[in-house]
């Protein structure tokens, strides 16, 4: 599967990203505190403003840094996260095949192609978006006919039509929990009535494979020895539940092989 990099120490992760934003505790640090005599509703709601201002901030930057990030990743992503990794990549054909997707199909996050190529098997129609020209070039390479390709940055993302389904594999674990309601409205508003939003992503066991993270922020390091600050949310299957039925979702995960998951959700 994508999105793997070299083992080495992982910190501990918060079980729900969204009640217990780790990217929210991560920054607090920076972030003015009330005077001592300070106190009250008001200066709880002032300061909890400030907070997430202060976080909003952070996170427009670690987006940003994210993108460029893959951008310079995408001619050696297919050896650092599948070539590395060859029995995850074989699987790849059967997971897309048991997903049951038909219709009209949007994969967010295309990357190289990599389940493009299969989707592109069941889809009526196949449109793929990625936020990295380098990655949509390496895509259509791999899959040269069928696929209407589209450069959108996923966090100011508005859908200009709907779809039966939208798909998106190793991306949902790189939306800070900020970000977490807004990108599953824009999923809502891709979606025609009935339709489904099927994702795949890493479980939890898999944050042995990051190098460094710490709460939301994970660093990366590239085959040049650059280092990056990404994000990394490991969702727990029952956490993620929780959060989509509050958002309106009517959603399962199941967990498969090589400790990734499934999303599979509908609006209730
Ligand atoms: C871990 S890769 C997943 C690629 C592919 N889905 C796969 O599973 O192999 C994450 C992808 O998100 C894209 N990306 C990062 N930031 C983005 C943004 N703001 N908008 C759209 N795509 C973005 C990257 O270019 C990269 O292709």
């Amino acid at each position: 599967m994508p999105g793997g990099c070299a083992a080495k120490a992982a910190r501990p992760l918060a079980a729900d990203p969204l009640t217990a934003s780790p990217g929210i505790h991560a920054y607090a640090g920076s972030v003015p505190t009330p005077s001592r005599t300070a106190s009250g509703p008001l200066v709880r709601a002032i300061t909890t403003l400030v907070k997430y201002s202060a976080v909003a901030q952070r996170n427009d930057a670690l987006v940003a840094e994210q993108l460029q990030y893959y951008r310079a990743r995408a001619a050696e992503y297919d050896a650092t996260s599948y070539g590395a990794v060859s029995a995850e990549m074989a699987s790849v054909p059967a997971i897309v095949d048991r997903l049951g997707i038909s219709g009209d199909v949007l994969e967010l996050a295309c990357g190289t192609g990599i389940w493009t190529a299969e989707l592109v098997r069941h889809a009526t129609t196949l449109t793929a978006l990625d936020g990295a020209p380098e990655m949509l070039e390496l895509a259509r390479q791999r899959v040269p006919a069928g696929v209407h390709f589209e450069q959108a940055d996923l966090f100011n993302w508005t859908p200009t039509r709907s779809f039966d389904a939208v798909f998106f594999s190793a991306w949902l674990s790189h939306v800070p929990a900020d970000r977490f309601p807004g990108f599953w409205s824009a999923v809502a508003s891709a979606l025609r009535p009935g339709g489904r939003a099927v994702a795949l992503d890493e479980l939890p066991a898999r944050s042995s494979h990051e190098q460094e993270i710490q709460g939301e922020v994970a660093v990366r390091t590239l085959n040049d020895g650059t280092q990056h600050e990404i994000v990394k949310v490991f969702w727990e299957p029952d956490a993620l539940v929780k959060s989509l039925t509050r958002l309106g979702w009517r959603a399962s995960v199941t967990s498969i092989e090589n400790n990734w998951f499934i999303l599979d959700g509908t609006r209730a």
